[in-house]
């Protein structure tokens, strides 16, 4: 059983979906944390293409979620906090466009999902990857606050770092993520929409596990 939630950027589907997944005991899967380990082997690769692709053959990409994270390893090394660098937030939209990545990224999402319960969260998970999801949502809110609530999460860590720049890197992820040619984040015709502007978080993980705990019932 596959529960998802696409959306774009800092609309809050990993954090929802994190709080969802322990709540009711249920598998978690980040598809973003997977594009941007990808990315490290494109970094890694010099952004030359040709090289990219056979690096990528050769690695072994292993994930699993335990203490509120989503923990991700190249060969047996966590990458788990180099995944959230500016060289690959800056890098990763370009590289989740090219078709080879999305066929081997949703090869390994498609596998693991075999077995158990799963919520997943990305962009194209109800379009493209999960068609037949049991349950799909679509969550948003207005780019400010979506800038905002991101801008929270780094300031502390990032002393020199200002709101219009969060603001800008978002907004033009999400202009490629939603422009490319394959699978670009899109509601999905059956997804049920969140605007999560105006919610607090404990809102809308209610919601969420709510229509949840239903569908696992029926
Ligand atoms: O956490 P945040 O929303 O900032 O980004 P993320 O979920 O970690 O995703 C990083 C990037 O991976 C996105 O900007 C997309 O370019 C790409 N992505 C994608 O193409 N398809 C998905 N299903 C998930 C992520
Ligand atoms: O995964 P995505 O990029 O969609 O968002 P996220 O990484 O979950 O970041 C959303 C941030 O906004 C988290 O720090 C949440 O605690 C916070 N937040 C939220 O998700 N929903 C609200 N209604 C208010 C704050
Ligand atoms: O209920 P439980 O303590 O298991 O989880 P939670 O408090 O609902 O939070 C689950 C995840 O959501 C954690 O990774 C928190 O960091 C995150 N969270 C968040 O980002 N913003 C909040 N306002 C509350 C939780």
């Amino acid at each position: 059983m596959i529960i998802v939630i696409d959306g774009p950027a800092g609309s809050g589907k990993s954090s929802t979906a994190r709080a969802v997944a322990n709540r009711l005991s249920i598998e978690y899967l980040d598809s973003g944390a997977l594009y941007r380990a990808v990315t490290l082997v494109y970094l890694e690769a010099g952004c030359e293409e040709e090289k990219f692709f056979s690096l990528l053959q050769k690695k072994d990409i292993s994930f699993y979620y335990r203490d509120q994270l989503f923990h991700i390893a190249i060969d047996g090394s966590s990458v788990t906090d180099d995944i959230r660098t500016a060289a690959v937030a800056e890098n990763v939209s370009e590289v989740a466009a090219m078709p080879d990545v999305r066929a081997f990224v949703n090869d390994l999402m498609r596998d693991v999902v075999k077995e158990g319960i799963y919520i997943a969260e990305g962009r194209d998970l109800g379009t493209a990857v999960f068609p037949d999801a049991e349950l799909k949502f679509y969550m948003w809110a207005d780019l400010d606050e979506r800038a905002q609530r991101r801008f929270d999460e780094r300031k502390d860590k990032n002393p020199d770092l200002t709101f219009e720049q969060v603001k800008e890197s978002i907004a033009q992820r999400d202009q490629k993520d939603a422009s490319r040619e394959a699978d670009p984040l899109k509601k999905a015709d059956d997804a049920i929409e969140i605007d999560t502007t105006a919610m607090t978080f404990e809102q809308q993980v209610d919601e969420i596990c709510w229509k949840v705990k239903q569908r696992i019932e029926d």
